[in-house]
Parts: C-alpha cells; sequence; structure tokens
C-alpha cells in the first residue's frame, strides 16, 4: 500500500502561528452541489396536471408509492383531491396525517415522521417523502428527511403564505427545543418545492397577514416596485385574491418568491451571517417568546419591522415620510406595530441575543431607503429607546 504523504496546510486561514503538531495531517475538502425547483403552478391537484406526479416519479402507468405527510387541517380541507389525484396517477400513496401547529413543533415530531418511513420501508432513493401543509410542517418533515438515513428525498407542498412565501423555498428545517425557538435543525434541500395559491383560500386573514409580514420583509429590504404594489393593493389582499391569482396578487407572491431566491442562493448555509433576510427578525424571537397570548411569527417581525424603520430614521438611512409609509402598510396588512412586552429593555435582551446568534456582532439589517439594505454593528440602548418611541407616537397619531 502506498503511503500518502502529500499534506495540505489544515487551517491557511490562522491567525495564530501554532507550530503544527508531529504526525500526518489530512485535509479533505469536498463539495456536493445543492439544486431544486421552485414551481408556482395552479390547479395542483387537478389530475391532469402532472407536476406533483412528476415530483413522486409517477407516469400514470407503472405504479410507484409515497409517502404523504399532510397537516391535519390541510386533509380535512383538501383530503379527497389529493386522494384522487394519487389514485389518478397509480401513486401508492402511504398517508401520515400530523398536528400543523407551533406547539407540536418539536423533535418527537420528527421522530414519529421517521417512524412513518421506517414502518412503510420507504426505498432511499425512489420512493418520496410529500410534505403537505404549513411552515411547522415544512420544517418537521424536512428535519425527518434530512435524519432519515443521513438524508431521504422529499419533496414540499406548502399551503400557508408562509410556507409558499417563506418556509417552503429555502432549504433550512428545524424545530423548538427547550425555550428556543429552531433552535434544532438542518440544512437540507427538497427536491421540489411545488407552490399552488389555490390552497390560501382556506387560510384565515390572522395567517395570511402573518405571510404578508415576510413579504414586506422582501420589499423594504431589497424591492421597492413590490413595496408600491403592496401599496397600491393593500384593501385587496386576502385569502381569496391571493388564491385567484389575480394580476397584483400573482405578481406579489411571485415577486417575494423570487427575492427570496435571489437573497437566499448564494448564502444556502449561512456562511455569511450579513444576511438582508433577518431583517425584522433580530428583536421578534425575543418578543414570540414572551407575548402572552403568543403571537403569531410575522406579527413579531411586523413589530421589528417597525423599530427597524424608526432606527433607520434616526441614522438617516430612511426620510420620515417614508417610513410613515412603510409603517401604514404594516398596519394595513392587520399587522401590529407594537406590543406590551416590547420595552427598550427587552429590545436590549433581543439585540445581545441575536449579536450571539451572529457571532459576535450585531450585523442589523436596516432599510437604506425603501428596497435596499445596509447593515449596521453600534447601535445604542438609547437609540432603541428612542425608536421605539418614534413607533408608538406613529401609532398614537392621527392617520398619515
Ligand atoms: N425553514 C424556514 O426557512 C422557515 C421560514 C419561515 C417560517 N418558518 C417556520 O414556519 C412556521 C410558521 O408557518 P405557518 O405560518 O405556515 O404556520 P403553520 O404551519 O402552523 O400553519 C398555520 C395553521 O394553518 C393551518 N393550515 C395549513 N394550511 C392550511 C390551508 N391551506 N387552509 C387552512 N388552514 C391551513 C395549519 O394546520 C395551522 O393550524 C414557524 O414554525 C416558522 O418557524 C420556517
Ligand atoms: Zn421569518
Amino acid at each position: 500500500m502506498s503511503e500518502i504523504t502529500t499534506i495540505r496546510p489544515h487551517n491557511p486561514a490562522s491567525a495564530f502561528d501554532i507550530p503544527r503538531p508531529p504526525g500526518l495531517t489530512w485535509y479533505v475538502q469536498s463539495q456536493q452541489p445543492v439544486g431544486y425547483e421552485v414551481s408556482l403552478t395552479r390547479g395542483l391537484l387537478n389530475p391532469v396536471n402532472p407536476v406533483l406526479a412528476r415530483a413522486v416519479g409517477a407516469d400514470g402507468r407503472i405504479g410507484v408509492r409515497a409517502l404523504i405527510v399532510v397537516d391535519q387541517a390541510v386533509e380535512e380541507l383538501y383530503g379527497p383531491g389529493l386522494h384522487s389525484y394519487f389514485d389518478a396517477w397509480k401513486v401508492d400513496a402511504v398517508w401520515k396525517v400530523m398536528p400543523g401547529d407551533e406547539e407540536t413543533k418539536n423533535l418527537e415530531q420528527v421522530v414519529e415522521v421517521t417512524r412513518a418511513m421506517t414502518e412503510m420501508g420507504i426505498l432511499r432513493r425512489t420512493e418520496r417523502v410529500v410534505v403537505v401543509g404549513g411552515g411547522v410542517l415544512m420544517d418537521v418533515v424536512g428535519m425527518a428527511a434530512s435524519l432519515y438515513r443521513r438524508g431521504a428525498p422529499y419533496v414540499r407542498v406548502p399551503t400557508t403564505l408562509v410556507g409558499q412565501v417563506d418556509a417552503g423555498v429555502g432549504v433550512k428545517t428545524g424545530v423548538n427545543h427547550g425555550t428556543h425557538k429552531n433552535r434544532l435543525g438542518t440544512y437540507f434541500a427538497p427536491e421540489s418545492t411545488l407552490i399552488d395559491p389555490e390552497f390560501l383560500r382556506t387560510v384565515d386573514d390572522r395567517h395570511i397577514a402573518n405571510g404578508l409580514a415576510e413579504i414586506i420583509k422582501m420589499a423594504l429590504i431589497k424591492d421597492a416596485a413590490l413595496f408600491r404594489i403592496l401599496e397600491e393593493n393593500v384593501e385587496l389582499i386576502t385569502s381569496q385574491t391571493l388564491a385567484d391569482c389575480g394580476s397584483a396578487a400573482g405578481e406579489i407572491v411571485s415577486r417575494a418568491i423570487a427575492g427570496m431566491l435571489d437573497e437566499l442562493e448564494p448564502n444556502l448555509w449561512e456562511g455569511v451571517l450579513e444576511r438582508s433576510v433577518d431583517y425584522g427578525h433580530t428583536f421578534s424571537p425575543s418578543l414570540e417568546l414572551l407575548a402572552d397570548p403568543p403571537l403569531l411569527h410575522g406579527e413579531a417581525v411586523a413589530v421589528d419591522m417597525a423599530v427597524c424603520l424608526a432606527l433607520a430614521v434616526g441614522r438617516g438611512h430612511l426620510a420620515e415620510a417614508e417610513a410613515h409609509r412603510a409603517l401604514n402598510l404594516i398596519a394595513g396588512c392587520g399587522l401590529p406595530l407594537t406590543h406590551p412586552v416590547f420595552t427598550p429593555r427587552l429590545l436590549e435582551v433581543g439585540l445581545a441575543d441575536a449579536v450571539k446568534h451572529r457571532d459576535g456582532q450585531q450585523r442589523l439589517p436596516l432599510t437604506d431607503g425603501i428596497g435596499s439594505c445596509v447593515f449596521v454593528n453600534d447601535v445604542t440602548p438609547s437609540e432603541l429607546a428612542r425608536a421605539l418611541a418614534f413607533v408608538q407616537a406613529h401609532a398614537d397619531g392621527p392617520a398619515r
């Protein structure tokens, strides 16, 4: 056996000049390309639409098996449609119905999915798991797929607005653990994500607003045109108009998805911690943890974005009039701007926690004018207090 003696430097970028220990060091480097499709399609459950069938490898002639993990609420509403679709395409669907609420987003649910995979005896590469549901189920099933035999193919069919513009389109999976949101998780791309706005028809107003928060985020940090479309159509955005996917609604959803993918693609594993998509996600985790009754994720993001708009005004990154426009849009979508537990002290605690998450720096994304983003690292407690006061004055003041 020949001895390999080529030793590549183990850590060439090391700041410390520590002598290499005696012996041999092998440095292994590998790259894995990641590719997946995100498709916006109408009539996903119409038996003449082949998109979902293709995603599970069915051609309508030879039977194939798939594990369909479906959100309980979605099963009640769309179960018959899903069943007839799979029957039409000769998909031998093994069903697993699961709850899709935040309280059930835990490791036990992940294990439950892997148990269903074992019981089915799912083939490792050719049989897929299909997850149909909201953001919670996307995260739970994605994590199960990433762990099962260290990675099994899966397909996402998101059925909420958050799922369709955010949780369903990236590569992050995860569950809540201890008192922390999304503390355990993985990066694991689906084979494809299939988005049909028709599912939004049955989503309630509060959950539509929840998803709009993430869309407003995209508008504020990178898409001024999307901001204008939202502003002009704010009163028309409902579960029905989104499901009908007319010109404005279609543009809103597709621009939000495109913007999200554009931001995620060069940084799928979050090697770069300055992420503009973290806008509105600095103080919100602390608020989500403390609010009682609980806030939905997008509601906490909205309150966070309001403070960030005011911070940007304070730093000269945003004209005051622009901030009022953005605050009006957030409120116009039925989202909160303030919350009783959102105090200057909580903002400080939230920022300190974000600093840990962002490896020692604030890396706080702010709007640099509507539609563009700047990162700051030196926000002070007094700025935070002034920003809160600005938002409160807007909320208490006359309509602008
Ligand atoms: N992985 C990511 O990148 C990422 C991004 C954003 C959000 N998330 C996660 O997503 C979760 C929030 O997602 P969500 O807002 O979709 O919540 P959710 O999954 O809890 O769904 C909300 C509610 O809607 C129901 N539902 C689902 N589809 C429906 C439909 N078509 N009609 C009627 N009811 C329906 C569900 O049963 C649930 O009760 C959070 O846990 C968040 O952390 C993850
Ligand atoms: Zn979010």
